[in-house]
């Protein structure tokens, strides 16, 4: 087990610390706690004459309290994890606890997903209580980037608007998913000129009519063929093989402003992720197989039912 302590000393400090208080009350147990009954006569202290204190010990069942609670304490120290970094002889930690759980809850709903796995994402979608099942998956998986509605946000795709990068048949959607998705976008600057930039931006801006000056949009159509064609395609529709999203659909990941349009063709997208990093990130060491049916089925069903 990996301990949590940045150095030695605060482990050795607490279990300094934690044997002296046992012996501690150890020894206040045996020095105070034993002795005879007093008798009646035999007063400490008297206050207004007829409030008396005695001197009397604890009776015997409170002590025989106490000396369990010692036992329990050194007992408890020596099987748990308590004593600094000791991990005790149980070898017992929350992780591995919350592991078992784990295992057995896995165990418990195999059988459930392996029927959903017999049927089709089709059949999936159309169950309620499967899609029920898949929702929540939804929300402890995905809802962090594609939010709870699944609509996403700036830079995280929209996953009921009917516009897939990628595809969106069951086969794309559960690729998506499992294997994660990287939609590289090579930044143009310095390979198109400040004036060609702003003509690619009015053409692509006049596939979804939005405001744009005509004669700019006309100039920046050869640059785009050259330039963007591969990734979007001729006439802006999209290329699902390389996730080039279709530009003409007037659905937008990053926003349809002059401004975040720039920022795509000038600066790129996701070329600032590191080696091994995905934008979006592969599922199938995470999930199950059956997890990721259910998953394939949600995402389809929000806009193929
Ligand atoms: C860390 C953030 C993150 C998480 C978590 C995440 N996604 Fe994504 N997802 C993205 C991003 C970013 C993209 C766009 C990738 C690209 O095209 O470059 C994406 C793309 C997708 C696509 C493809 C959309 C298209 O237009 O083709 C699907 C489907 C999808 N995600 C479903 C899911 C599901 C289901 C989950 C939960 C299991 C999930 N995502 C979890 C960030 C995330
Ligand atoms: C190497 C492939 C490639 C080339 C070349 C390319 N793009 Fe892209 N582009 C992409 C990918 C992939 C995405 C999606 C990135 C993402 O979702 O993470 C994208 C996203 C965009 C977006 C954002 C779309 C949105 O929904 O917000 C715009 C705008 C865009 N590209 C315009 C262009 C223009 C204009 C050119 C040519 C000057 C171009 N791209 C060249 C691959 C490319």
């Amino acid at each position: 087990m990996m301990s949590d302590f940045t150095s030695g000393f605060w482990s050795t400090y607490i279990v300094v610390f934690t044997v002296l208080a046992v012996i501690f009350c150890f020894l206040l147990l045996t020095i105070m706690g034993g002795g005879d009954k007093k008798s009646p006569d035999e007063t400490t202290h008297v206050w207004d004459g007829d409030l008396t204190e005695r001197n009397n010990p604890l009776p015997n069942w409170w002590r025989g309290l106490f000396v369990g609670l010692l036992v329990f304490t050194i007992g408890y120290l020596i099987y748990y994890p308590g004593l600094g970094s000791f991990p005790g002889i149980g070898n017992w930690s929350s992780v591995g606890q919350f592991e078992e759980e784990m295992k057995d809850l896995d165990a418990q709903t195999k059988p459930l997903y392996d029927r959903y796995l017999m049927m089709s994402v089709q059949q999936v979608a159309a169950d309620s209580e499967a899609i029920g099942m898949a929702e929540r998956l939804f929300l402890n998986n995905c809802a962090q980037c594609h939010g709870s509605d699944a609509k996403g946000s700036v830079g995280f795709p929209n996953l009921r608007s009917g516009a897939w990068s990628w595809g969106g048949t069951p086969e794309a959607i559960r690729e998506s998913i499992a294997e994660g998705r990287t939609g590289l976008m090579t930044p143009l600057d310095g390979i198109l000129s400040e004036s060609a930039t702003t003509q690619v931006i009015a053409y692509v801006r006049s596939f979804s009519g939005l405001e744009h000056d005509a004669a700019a949009a006309a100039a920046g159509q050869p640059l785009f063929v050259e330039n963007c064609s591969a990734c979007h395609g001729e006439y802006g529709r999209g290329v699902p093989e390389v996730g080039g999203p279709d530009l003409t659909d007037n659905v937008w990941v990053f926003g349809s402003s002059e401004r975040a349009i720039r920022e795509s063709v000038v600066n790129g997208r996701n070329m600032d992720l590191t080696e091994g990093t995905q934008a979006m990130p592969a599922h199938k060491e995470l999930l199950s197989q059956g997890k990721v049916h259910l998953l394939t089925a949600y995402v389809w069903g929000l806009t193929n039912r």
